[in-house]
């Protein structure tokens, strides 16, 4: 017996549908605020998230799934924000000087240890906002995200953000951090020991316990590495948040797993979701458009984990109460009906009603079966008689009422 690999799941019926309509509501939203949909490719080369995200984070060291073929060496996406600014620069975008604003939604890749809401294979719809330093996007944003998640009616979510500052600021706050850290590195594990040297923030994002208990109340103040521009830009971003109602939290410790953020950086948690309780995550990377070869822009966005939404939300529940019944199930009793039945099935269809029929000859008994699975509404009868008259009988199965009809008045009566 083969099973699919870890971390991956086959979606089937109920769970396909849930999805997808997350990603319909989640497309409404995106195109209410003006965002263009981009596809881009499942693979990519490895250099492009070398590059992007950071040689020493733990999604490029560790879990990024890897082909090599014919001396090139690609990966599966493990998240879509630099194939985006990629596309963006190899298709001219950038030369419009126009502001770009860009959604997605696509599967994503990472070589995880799979849990509960961390899978190998998972889906994300996300933004990109190119173009713009303005704090409004930044707020306009988080605000996308978060009537994303009203929408489909999430509750409890808290919003975190934090502000890492300019290239300048965020050496400085690394510094700091390094500084301070130091003086405890007995504590941490293996692996902080060598991030403490090698790339001091994500020290915060690990997941052992007496790190973690480490580095709580950290006593750094934001004022200690921010640039007037930067916290004024962060001031800005709070304030344009209020404005439209926005709750959130500030955590100086959010500091996100990828090295391209400056500036703004925000979280979307669900206590509900245990220790993978990010539903979604972004900010700003006003460097990695020209780290990538274009001129400097300032660009922000997020992505959403769909899974995590699944999780948390009523959706399922839901959907199964608004979906489309089957309008018609066709039983047919004999050759001869199931002639007839096989033609007026495919007009019904023609006429855009949904329909089903048996086609394997089975008894009425077994049809009736079918016909109350499938939820039909109407279940038409056609035996020898019937075929005669040249009329079927018409079971309204909510009622129980049954009518012999003409074939011709049949539509009139279903729809
Ligand atoms: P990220 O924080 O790596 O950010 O991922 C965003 C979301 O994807 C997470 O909050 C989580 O919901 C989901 N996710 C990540 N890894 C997994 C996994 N193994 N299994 C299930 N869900 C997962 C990014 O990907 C950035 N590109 C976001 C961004 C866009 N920043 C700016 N623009």
């Amino acid at each position: 017996m083969y099973t699919s690999p870890r971390g991956t799941q086959d979606r089937i019926g109920q769970d396909l549908t849930v999805l997808r309509f997350i990603e319909k509501q989640a497309r409404q939203i995106f195109k209410k605020y003006n965002y263009n949909e981009i596809s881009t490719p499942i693979i990519e080369e490895e250099k492009l998230f070398m590059r992007s995200l950071g040689k020493t984070t733990e999604v490029v060291k560790k879990q990024m799934l890897t082909i090599k073929k014919s001396g090139e060496t690609l990966v599966l996406r493990p998240e879509a924000t630099a194939g985006v600014i990629r596309a963006y620069l190899e298709n001219n975008l950038d030369k419009c000087g126009e502001f770009t604003k860009l959604f997605y939604i696509g599967q994503m890749y990472r070589g995880e240890r799979p849990q509960k809401g961390r899978l190998r294979e998972f889906y994300q719809f996300g933004v990109e906002a190119i173009g713009s330093s303005s704090p409004f996007i930044d707020a306009e944003v988080i605000a996308l995200a978060s009537q994303i998640l009203d929408n489909i009616n999430v509750c409890g979510y808290r919003i975190i953000i934090n502000t890492l500052g300019c290239l300048n600021d965020k050496d400085k706050f690394a510094q700091i951090l390094k500084k301070i850290l130091s003086t405890k590195i007995k504590i941490f594990c293996p692996d902080c020991k060598r991030r403490i040297k090698e790339n001091v923030f994500r020290v915060l994002d690990c997941k052992n316990e007496t790190c973690k208990e480490a580095v709580r109340n950290l006593n750094i103040n934001r004022k200690d590495y921010l640039c007037n521009d930067c916290q004024n830009h962060y001031e800005s971003v709070k304030d344009n948040l209020k404005q439209i109602d926005i709750g959130f939290e500030e955590d100086i410790c959010l500091v996100r797993g990828l090295d391209y953020y400056t500036k703004t950086v925000f979280e979307i948690k669900h206590a509900s979701l245990g220790s993978q309780d990010t539903l979604g995550a972004g900010g700003r990377y006003d460097n990695l458009v020209q780290e990538l070869g274009g001129k400097p822009t300032a660009a922000v966005g997020f992505a959403f984990g769909i899974e995590r939404v699944i999780l948390v939300s009523d959706i399922a529940e839901k959907i199964k109460d608004q979906e489309e019944k089957l309008r018609v199930f066709i039983a047919c009793l004999g050759d001869n009906a199931l002639k007839c039945g096989f033609k007026l099935l495919q007009n019904l269809r023609k006429n855009n009603i949904n329909a089903e029929a048996d086609l394997r000859q089975s008894s009425l008994k077994s049809q009736m079966r079918q016909a109350n699975k499938l939820n039909a509404r109407f279940v038409i009868i056609i035996g020898d008689n019937e075929l005669e008259k040249g009329t079927v009988v018409l079971k309204n199965m909510a009622s129980g009422e049954q009518k012999e009809i003409k074939k011709e008045e049949l539509i009139g009566a279903i729809c």
